[in-house]
Formats: C-alpha cells, structure tokens, sequence
C-alpha cells in the first residue's frame, strides 16, 4: 500500500513493538498479488477483505455442497419466567467480551477507563468506550504470520451502535419530562455509529487489545465526507455546510455490510426518529411529500434532541434529514481515514449491505429498507473488482445502477433501474438529476411499481451458490382493510398502505415473517432478473391461527432479522421481536438464534437471550472457531428502576464483566464471544 494512499498508516500498533499498520496492508498488498485470482471469489466476497489469502493456504474447509449440516443439540425456549442470560448448547461457551461503556482501548490515558454505569455517561467517556446499542459487526482477520495465511487470533471487531436508551445515558427515569440540555442531546449522539476494537487472543482466550492504535470510535458527530450522484446536490446543503459535501455524523447505524477490499459497510436505518420541530411550526409548514415518504414527524421518536440543538429541528434545518439514510463506508484500518457517505446506493431507510461477487469480478450490494411495504434493492457497481490492487476499489461504490425489485407470481422477479431519464424518473415527475432520484430512492421506486414488502431486513449471500436469502421481519398492515398501495407520485406516509398479500408476502397480517431467497439469472450478479422462492414461513405451531403457525421444520421462531451465512454454509437466523416471551411468544420464548441448513430446511435454536433483549449481529475468525454475537438493548423498556427487566450483563450470568464487583447499575448491550470447549467449528 503506498503512501500516498495511506498517508496516515505508519503508525504503531502497541508498545510492544510489534509491526506497524503500514507494515501489514504492505503485506495485505503482497499477499493479494500472490493470489492471481483463482479462487471462488464468492466465498472470498463472504468472508471479508483477507479471506483469499486463508483460501489459498487451505484454510478454507467448507464442502462444495452447500451446507456444513448442524451438529449440537438445541437449546429450549427460554420462555417466562425467563432466565435473564445466554444460554448454548451443552459443550458450548459464551461469555462477555464488552459491553456498553467499557474501553475500547484507545491509545491514550482512557485505554483501560471504563464507565461506571452508576453515573450518566458524558460525551468525553463514550469517545473512549464502546458505543450503545450493539447491532451488525463484523471481524476483519489480520494477515496471518509466516504461512499461516490468515490470522484466527487476532483481528479488528467492527460493530455499529444503532441507538440510544436516552434514560440509561442520561442517568434519569423522567427523560420524557426533563429539561433537555445540548450536553445531554451530544452524549447521546456519541452513543451511535460504530467502535473499532483489536481483538486478540490471549491465553487460548479472545480479549480486546487494550492499548491498540486501530481502537476508533465514529459517532453521530464525525465528520463524514458525502461522494456520490447526492455529492453536493441542493438538497444536501445547511447552512453549516453550503457545500453539501460534509455530514456531521452516522446515525441509527443498524445492520453492516463489508466490502471484499477490506471496508466496513455501516447502514442509516431510522434516522427520521432523531428529528422533530415544533407543533407550531409544522402548522405553518406541513409535511412535504419527501417527509411524509420518509417518516417525519414533530415528536420523532422521542429522543427531544430538536429541543436542544437546531440541526434536529427539522423546520430550522430542514436538509439535514437528507444527509442521513445512507451507506457509509469505512476503512477500519486507517484509523484517520474519513467516513463516506456512499450515496449512489440510494437514501432509505438502511438495514444493511451485503456485498456479491461474480466469478467476473463484478459487485453487487443488496440493501433492504426496513419499513412495512417498503422495497428490496440491489447496486451493481460499473467497474469490476481490481483483486490486486486493494486502492483501485476505493470509488468503486460510486459509480454504478440502483436497482429496486418486483417479483412475479410465477416465481420469476425483475431488477428496476433507479436511472434519471428512465421509466418516468423525469424533472416533470420531481426528479431534477440522478442526485434528487437517490435522494428521494424510496419515492423513485413507488413510481417504478417496486413490490412492496413485509420489512426487509438482513440479506446472507451463500458462501458457494452466490444463493441471496432475505429475511422479512413482519408486517402487521399486509392483508388488511381497506386494501391501498404506495402511491406512483410518492405521496404516500411512510408504511401506512395497507397492500394485499401476494405470492412473496402470502401471508395476511404477517406477524412472525419469513426468509425470502433467489438466484440471479445465470449465476451473473449483474443480471437484471431472478429466480425466486420462499425458504420458510415462521410461526409458532401451537398458534391457534393455521395462517401464524408457519412451516418450520424444527424449532418455531419469528421476526426474523439477523441473517449470516457460515464459512461452511450454515445458514444463522436472529430474531428481533418482543423480548419477554409474552402475547405472539408465549411459546416462541425470548428472542433467540437458529441454525438452519439450507438443504434440508431444519431449524434449531442455538442460543438463548436475556430478557427484553435482541439478538443482532454475528461474526467469527475465520476458522470458524470462535463466534461474536451482539446482544441488543437487555431490559429495554424498563420502568421505575432501570434493573426492572434485566440486571444483564454485569450479574455475571456470562463470565465477568468491567463492572464484576459493584453492584448492578443498568443493563447494557454487549457483545459476546462463543467458543466450542472441544476447541471445534461453530455449529458442528
Ligand atoms: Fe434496526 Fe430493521 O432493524
Ligand atoms: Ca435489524
Ligand atoms: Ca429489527
């Protein structure tokens, strides 16, 4: 890697005088061009920047038949009174790695500071500690020493923060009433985005690298360059940046995605709950079409940021809500490496990206919106992938077509080009340039007759079929009356149509979803068209309903969301729905994740959740031998007291925790590391 593509790199990792960063994109770079580009790049596309080099070195153990087949025995449903924790299968351990306000290991005084949770967090500590609200992540392996290839001891952990509990940063149990302060509004902000951890093990055990100079947090206020067909377009400018080029800041950082030249792919999804205004205000300027579409509204989501800082007041800043709602891609390893804000893949409401490469070296990035009869979407990036030189694919997210899906009763679906000029996507229809039709994606798509969908969330591309499966989550409006579309003129209020079932959401008011899935024509991840079908309905069997007991084979789950494929083609399933095992999960129990195998269909539930918890985000060296899994908001929705629901993880349920030794203060997200005490593959 040259200097002039990394002018920040030569930096030292730790005192202990180990190589540099330079030093290992230098070998990045070396063992790239050793590859010549023989191998499946699927499976290199699955497995994150470095993996080629673990394939050429035969680290790769997965069959070319698509699953690895499912080894433990399911755990129970963890239904109430629930057990407040992580429970594996016998023979598996999971136990916490770090949670909420723990030190993230920043070179500096704070390496090993971690927060005290019996105190409100300030915006100076969360710049030091991991982030709230764990979602999507995922592990870049460093470069293996010697022949090795590819390091399973040792690797950056990248993970987003999608939210806040504003009590549980602010320290108070009348957030909704209080006097809000810009010092409060900015802890919360830097809460968001995402941490870069160094994660290596020690002593057979994988721990954060506490002093690492990869350690970065990204918040809610970091500078983050925009590029794209948006780059500087009207509707991106603020009176804080007429140029329309610079964002203050990722926020709502769900799901992620990856890039296969070593990025980090974090995604906008509910960045419309942030913003709010007065009534008064609103009343002299209603609603746009755009903010209606997008979900604007005076309250938000309640967080009351608006009240303290004008750039959440939609009516004194009324472009800001278009800087947000994108991909932002990552280098996690140049810690000084700015943030951009890909917006040739469309503004929406982002669960995540997950890259597919073809045999050709062609990219496609598969993107949900995450709302109910909200779309499917896919980029297919205009330049190949350069497997030599990891700078050449720098832009490469830039330049390229949107697309948005309809798929056919026959089982057959098609990819609509968000094209400026095309299909109506004309200034006559509102659409001035490219820039106004990614901006207002989701209004360009109702006009190309997209079909509407049962919330799509995460997307797993099979590691060896280049199979794209996609998990959609519920939607309680499909199937009922009257019956009404997304209207052609993007008119609409964001989810408030209320489409007939069709043959890809069958199902009238869907409220345990199911796994869509399709093969692009010819195996080419360019093609315009699809082969489509459904992989399962969930439910729960004993539902009284026969339309909500699904069809599983195995054990009953539902909202789907978290959706990963394993080195070896298993296939993990997370769920994200109410988190206390009552009303539609009094049998399902808590949110949980499955095993599934692809071939055979079964399901079995691998991990039990906290309470009032989700289950989001998954990862794993590439060996497969070790599994990080982000547990979400345990105890959200607390009342009175904040240990009302949850006192995890500082109980000490998990292994010990920063805080072992005081007493429980607040549940916290964390992330978890599994490891099989045979020293086995996951999932074996
Ligand atoms: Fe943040 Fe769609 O889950
Ligand atoms: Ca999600
Ligand atoms: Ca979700």
């Amino acid at each position: 890697m040259s200097s002039m593509q990394h002018p920040d790199n030569d930096l030292t990792i730790n005192p202990s005088g180990n190589e540099s960063i330079r030093d290992v994109m230098d070998r990045f770079t070396g063992r790239r061009n050793f590859i010549k580009g023989s191998l499946a790049t699927a499976t290199f596309a699955s497995l994150g920047g470095f993996s080629l080099e673990s394939l050429a070195n035969g680290a790769y153990t997965g069959s070319p038949s698509p699953t690895g087949g499912i080894g433990f025995t399911g755990v129970p449903a963890n239904i109430a009174p629930m057990t407040d924790g992580i429970t594996v299968p016998s023979g598996y351990t999971a136990r916490v790695l770090i949670a909420w306000g723990d030190a993230i290991g920043k070179t500096g005084p704070d390496a090993n500071t971690h927060w005290n949770p019996a105190t409100a967090m300030t915006t100076a500590r969360q710049l030091t500690t991991w982030g709230a609200h764990n979602d999507g992540m995922h592990l870049f392996p460093f470069p293996g020493t010697g022949a090795a290839g590819i390091a399973n001891d040792r690797g950056l952990l990248v993970s987003n923060h999608e939210y806040v509990d504003p009590g549980l940063v602010a320290h108070t149990t009348t957030y909704g009433t209080d006097v809000i302060t810009k010092a409060m509004v900015d802890a919360q902000i830097a809460g968001h985005g995402v941490s870069v951890i160094e994660v290596r093990k020690v002593g057979g055990e994988m721990k954060v690298q506490r002093p690492s100079a990869f350690a970065r947090r990204i918040t809610g206020a970091t500078p983050c360059k925009v590029s794209g067909p948006a780059a500087g377009h009207a509707l991106l400018k603020t009176a804080a940046d007429p140029s329309g080029t610079t964002v203050l800041g990722t926020l709502n950082n769900c799901a992620n995605g990856y890039t296969p030249w070593g990025t980090y792919l974090t995604c906008e999804e509910n960045f419309n709950g942030y913003f709010g205004t007065t009534a008064a205000k609103l009343a002299a300027q209603p609603l746009t079409a755009l903010e209606n579409r997008y979900g604007m509204a005076a309250a938000g989501f309640g967080y009351r940021w608006h009240e303290a800082d004008p750039r959440f007041d939609f009516r004194d800043t009324p472009n800001e809500p278009n800087r947000f709602g994108w991909v932002v891609e990552i280098d996690p390893w140049n810690p000084t490496a700015v943030p951009v804000k890909r917006t040739a893949l469309g503004r929406f409401k982002h669960e995540g990206a997950w890259t597919s490469v073809g045999a050709d070296n062609k990219v496609a990035v598969y993107m949900g919106d995450d709302e109910r009869n909200d779309y499917m979407y896919k980029f297919v990036c205009a330049k190949k992938m350069d497997t030599k030189n990891r700078a050449a694919n720098r832009d490469l997210l830039d330049s390229g077509t949107l697309y948005v899906a309809r798929f056919n009763a026959d089982g057959s679906g098609q990819w609509l080009p968000l094209v400026w000029g095309q299909n109506g996507l004309t200034a006559e229809n509102g659409f001035a340039d490219q820039g106004e039709v990614v901006i207002k994606a989701r209004q360009a798509a109702d006009r190309l007759g997209a079909t509407m969908m049962d919330r799509p969330e995460w997307v797993a591309v099979h590691p060896v079929t280049r199979e794209v499966y996609l998990t959609l989550t519920n939607n309680n409006r499909r199937g009922t009356t009257p019956a009404s579309s997304n209207k052609i003129d993007g008119t609409t209020v964001a989810a408030s149509a209320r489409p007939p079932v069709d043959a890809t959401n069958p199902r009238r008011d869907n409220r345990y979803g199911h796994i869509l899935r399709w093969t692009e024509t010819g195996g080419d991840v360019g093609a315009t068209t699809f082969q489509w079908d459904i992989f399962v309905e969930c439910g729960d069997k004993l539902n009284a309903n026969a339309h909500l007991q699904g069809n599983i084979i195995g054990d009953d789950l539902g909202a789907p969301d978290g959706l990963w494929f394993d080195k070896d083609g298993r296939l993990w399933i997370q769920t994200d729905q109410v988190g206390n095992a009552s009303g539609d999960f009094v049998n399902i129990g808590g949110n949980a994740m499955f095993c599934a195998d692809p071939a055979t269909r079964q399901i079995t539930r691998f991990l039990t959740s906290p309470r009032n918890c989700e289950v989001t985000g998954v990862t794993s060296t590439p060996d497969g031998k070790v599994m990080f899994v982000n547990i979400q908001h345990p105890g959200e929705d607390w009342s009175g007291s904040f240990t009302s629901n949850s006192t995890w993880p500082d109980s000490g349920f998990n292994g010990p925790t920063t805080q072992s030794g005081n007493a429980v203060a607040k549940p916290r997200s964390a992330t978890i590391v599994i490891t099989k005490d045979d020293g086995g593959v996951i999932g074996t």
